[in-house]
């Protein structure tokens, strides 16, 4: 089949001078994607404005359609009609989560508390990331997964109640925190997950929002997160703060040349998902935050960046628990590593192997193709400050590839030619226009 038949849009880039003005990004995605979970089986009626635009999280709002749930959708603001805990009903259908690892990991959480068998289908990539553990924990809590070896489809016969669990996370990852803590809600009794590094706290934030209480204790093993199976969840307004993983792509282009001066509104700035800036500003790059505050119980920040990489004699080394507080931005870190005279290193990352594509790879492959030097390592990589010269950049059809080496472009000598560029939908439909507003 050609390129054109299967409608592959290829984007052209070229060295930018700076980035400048004010962006408008996407609200986050993690964040939609919960919102709209949690409406679902709540009581009532929930207004969520600055709803993600994403692909993923339209993914999302297509499954729990199919399970009953009434969804309206005026531009960015979504108001879902919640089904209250136990009102889903059997899909007639699979249930498509597209590319979307979060739509797949946490519904099954939901799913595993239902009286009926339902279905989880994804795309080729979807089809071939880890679901075992998810699978594992489920299980344990008396729901039966049917899976191929260990991987998508997902059929789901839910347990009605499930037992309580005290599980501790054999990965760091958000999606088997929320997909445990949601299947919790219906268990009897109280489920707890103990993490041992941190990771993003959206799930827990937002059930607080829904009027769900969650405990969260500091043991000697972890952080122990607990919630009660009898807890129902009340309807309310959510706003969504701009998602921060869309902004990182903005900031570090602006960061790395030289006059830009860029301001992004609304960021959400959690803790446990800022890692990214808080790297960049210890290694004194020029940040701002300003207009700190929380919205729907989640810390927003108005962030503007003026351009000015900061050298020092010293490798930047990423790698330990900060790893899970920035992981979906270290594409781009990777292309900032090339202006750092010191280079980068990122290691303890092998998670990064099993995202939308193993971005270590891809990571590694476009770099060089771009004439960067660059060491991979099985949990991560190194990159040598080297100047980039433009190249054809294979995405693997992963967004945050595609992001990542649009940036990569506008440090790069000549022209970049980004293959398969639509799949930036998946979290940000309209981020070339974005890019084309503030580059000059
Ligand atoms: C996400 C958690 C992370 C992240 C993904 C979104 C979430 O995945 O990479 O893009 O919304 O919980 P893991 O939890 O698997 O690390």
């Amino acid at each position: 089949m050609s390129r054109s038949a299967v409608k592959m849009l290829y984007m052209r880039l070229s060295r930018a001078s700076s980035l400048k003005g004010v962006i408008e990004l996407p609200g986050d995605k993690s964040i939609s994607h919960r919102a709209a979970m949690l409406a679902a089986i709540a009581d009532g009626k929930t207004r969520i404005s600055n709803f993600a635009t994403s692909a993923d999280c339209k993914a999302t709002l297509g499954c729990l359609a199919a399970l009953g749930v009434k969804i309206e959708r005026d531009d960015a603001t979504v108001t879902i009609t919640g089904s209250g805990k136990y009102g889903l009903i059997k899909p007639s259908h699979e249930l498509d989560c597209g590319n979307s690892g979060t739509t797949m990991r946490l519904l099954a959480g939901i799913l595993a508390g239902q009286d009926f068998t339902a279905t989880l289908v994804g795309d080729a990539s979807l089809q071939i990331r880890p679901m075992r553990r998810i699978i594992e924990p489920l299980t344990k809590m008396g729901a039966s997964v049917a899976s191929n070896d260990g991987r998508a489809p997902l059929t789901i016969t839910g347990s009605k109640p499930l037992r309580a669990i005290e599980y501790k996370l054999p990965v760091a990852s958000a999606q088997i925190k929320s997909c445990v803590l949601l299947a919790g809600l219906y268990a009897g009794g109280e489920t707890a997950v103990i993490e041992t590094t941190p990771t993003r706290d959206h799930t827990e934030r937002m059930l607080e929002w829904f009027g769900v209480k969650v405990r969260s204790e500091n043991l000697k093993s972890g952080c122990k997160i607990t919630v009660a199976g009898d807890a129902g969840l009340s309807a309310c307004d959510f706003a969504v703060p701009c998602d921060i993983s869309a902004a990182a792509f903005f900031i570090a282009a602006a960061v790395c040349l030289e006059s830009s001066d860029l301001t992004l509104k609304n960021v959400g700035v959690s803790p446990t998902r800022r890692a990214f800036l808080d790297v960049l500003c210890e290694i004194g790059a020029n940040i701002e935050l300003s207009d700190e505050r929380e919205i729907s119980n989640e810390p927003t920040a108005t962030i503007r960046v003026r351009g000015g990489l900061p050298q020092t004699s010293e490798t930047l080394i990423i790698h330990g628990k900060t790893i899970a507080n920035l992981i979906d931005e270290i594409p781009v870190l990777a292309v900032l590593g090339t202006k750092l005279d010191a280079g980068l290193e990122v290691r303890d990352a092998a998670e990064l192997r099993v995202k939308e594509s193993d971005r270590i790879a891809a990571v590694c492959e476009n770099l060089r193709r771009m004439n960067a030097k660059v060491d991979e390592f099985e949990d991560g990589f190194r990159v040598y400050r080297s100047d980039l010269n433009g190249s054809q950049i294979d995405t693997y059809g992963d967004h945050r590839i595609a992001m990542a080496f649009a940036v990569a472009a506008l440090l790069a000598a000549g022209e970049t030619e980004i293959v398969d560029a639509e799949c930036v939908a998946i979290s940000f439909p309209r981020f070339f226009e974005a890019l084309d507003s503030v580059v000059m």
